[in-house]
């Protein structure tokens, strides 16, 4: 044994080829369960996919690069909790495709900013942030209010999320036009609207929704759909 040792250690090719194949074994031993299973990310009670007019504002934050100055992953550190709330979870931007994380932070964390203000606070700060926040250097947005949402290709849009993994169900498609319009309308009835989508915020939008109204139904979520409060959820993330 000893000698078969040494006869590895004295020839360069023989120790790389078992180098190789040492770590190949770690690599594989490492890699093919995830073969097996069909997320790494496990789910978590309460998180769905966006609703039609938040996934359209989704589309609007990413267009206007919002993720340039606002990031959307809270730390597990004490003064990001302290500020922010509870840490990001894995699952919580599972369905997002491509996930908001962010790199840079001119602008606080946006990852639990819904509930956080009211939509009237969310709107007016969208149109000229400096009006509420005199220091602020966000841009102003007020040109989105005035821009009707496109959403005619809304069905499309869940189709393409649904092709990488998404679970809008076959229902969820059939009423996705229905569902935007009833989100950006107070006078009509949320029930089914809800029933399909939990928690989702109804903004003033009159049935014509503007792309300023898609945007603060989508920051009006985030954050909000995992219930951090119930013990079950606790126990959960506690394994
Ligand atoms: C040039 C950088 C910049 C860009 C781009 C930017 N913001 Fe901001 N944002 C800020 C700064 C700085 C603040 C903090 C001051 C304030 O509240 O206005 C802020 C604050 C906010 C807040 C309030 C957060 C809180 O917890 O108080 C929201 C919501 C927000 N931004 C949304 C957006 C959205 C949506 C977009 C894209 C349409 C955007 N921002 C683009 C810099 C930016």
């Amino acid at each position: 044994m000893r000698l078969s040792h040494a006869i590895l250690e004295k020839n360069a090719f023989l120790l790389l080829i078992g180098t190789l194949v040492t770590v190949a074994v770690g690599g594989i031993v490492e890699i093919v369960p995830l073969f097996t299973i069909e997320t790494t990310v496990e789910h978590v009670a309460g998180v769905r996919p966006y609703s039609p007019l938040e996934l359209r504002g989704r589309d609007i934050y990413v267009r206007e690069g919002c993720y340039l100055c606002h990031s959307q992953q809270i730390r597990t550190l004490r003064d990001e909790v302290e500020r922010y709330g509870h840490y990001s979870i894995a699952a919580e931007s599972m369905y997002d495709h491509p996930f908001q994380w962010g790199s840079k932070r001119i602008g606080p964390d946006l990852a639990r900013v819904g509930g956080k203000y009211s939509n009237d606070w969310q709107y007016a700060h969208l149109k000229n942030a400096q009006q509420l926040v005199p220091e602020s250097l966000m841009p102003h947005y007020a040109f989105l209010a005035d821009t009707k949402l496109s959403t005619n290709d809304i069905v499309e849009r869940m189709r393409t999320l649904r092709a990488v993994g998404v679970p809008y169900t076959d229902d969820q498609l059939a009423h996705a036009k229905q569902d935007l319009l009833t989100q950006a309308d107070p006078g009509a009835d949320p029930k089914a609207l809800l029933a399909r989508y939990p928690k989702a915020n109804v903004v003033p939008g009159h049935g014509r929704p503007t792309e300023l109204d898609a945007l603060v139904a989508y920051l009006q979520v985030l954050g909000t759909m995992v219930n951090f409060a119930d013990p079950a959820t606790e126990r959960r993330l506690a394994q």
